[in-house]
């Protein structure tokens, strides 16, 4: 499959140890929930590269002056968690990230149809074309819910080019479809896995990520 939109999986040991923590069937709840923080966390820092944006100026030193970089405050910077299950993801990228905005979206997937529907929209009526978006869903399976979010967000204006997207596990269904819809899309994720079963869940996956995160 030649992908045009550009998706990420960080080689990184905390990352791995943590999608290993949230794979487990045995993981409880809580224990769950820290995985998903810290793959938040780990996985926004990995996004941070490149992307978050820098100002160089000088800092005195006790002895002397010193280059320095620092995170740009004026860029605007926003934080898009998908209800539920994006709350835990965001408990992780907001400790990178502690001056972004941010913005809840309330999608659920009709389990029988596996189509998303929205019951919650705190987004902005505008963003700013420069605003950097950190889009936050652990799980990309049939990608509804992704297209539905990414529809709320382009018709406010949010700029893709300038959008992460943080996940846990994608599949592949999910990242053909937004190949084909926002090929501008860049993507990080802890894992790619094949196929989907016959309910629309990832195969192995994770099972539900909503309700294994708040213990329902
Ligand atoms: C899960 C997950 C994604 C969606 C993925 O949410 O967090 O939002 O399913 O599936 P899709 O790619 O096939 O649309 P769910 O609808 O279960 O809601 P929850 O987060 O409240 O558990
Ligand atoms: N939603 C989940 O939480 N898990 C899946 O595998 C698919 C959709």
């Amino acid at each position: 499959m030649s992908l045009q939109l550009r998706v990420y999986v960080p080689d990184h040991p905390l990352i791995k140890h943590w999608l290993g923590v949230s794979r487990d069937r045995d993981t409880p709840p809580f224990l769950f929930k820290s995985a998903m923080v810290e793959l938040g966390r780990w996985l926004t820092y990995e996004a941070c590269r490149h992307w978050l944006p820098t100002q160089e100026t000088t800092v005195e030193t006790p002895l002397a002056v010193a280059p320095a970089t620092f995170v740009d405050p004026s860029q605007p910077l926003a934080i898009v968690p998908i209800l539920r299950a994006g709350l835990a993801l965001l408990e992780g990228a907001q400790t990178l990230l502690p001056l972004a905005a941010i913005y809840h979206l309330g999608l659920v997937r009709n389990e029988e149809t596996l189509e998303a529907s929205c019951y919650l929209n705190r987004l902005p009526d505008r963003f700013d074309s420069e605003t950097r978006i950190l889009l936050l869903d652990p799980m990309l399976a049939t990608g509804g819910s992704m297209l539905a979010a990414l529809e709320e967000l382009t018709k406010r204006g949010a700029n893709l080019e300038l959008m992460r997207i943080i996940c846990v596990v994608t599949a592949h269904p999910a990242l053909q479809k937004l190949n084909q819809t926002h090929p501008k899309l860049t993507i990080y994720t802890a894992m790619i896995d094949e196929a989907l079963n016959e309910k629309g869940y990832i195969v192995p996956g994770l099972g539900d990520a909503g309700d294994r995160a708040f213990g329902t």
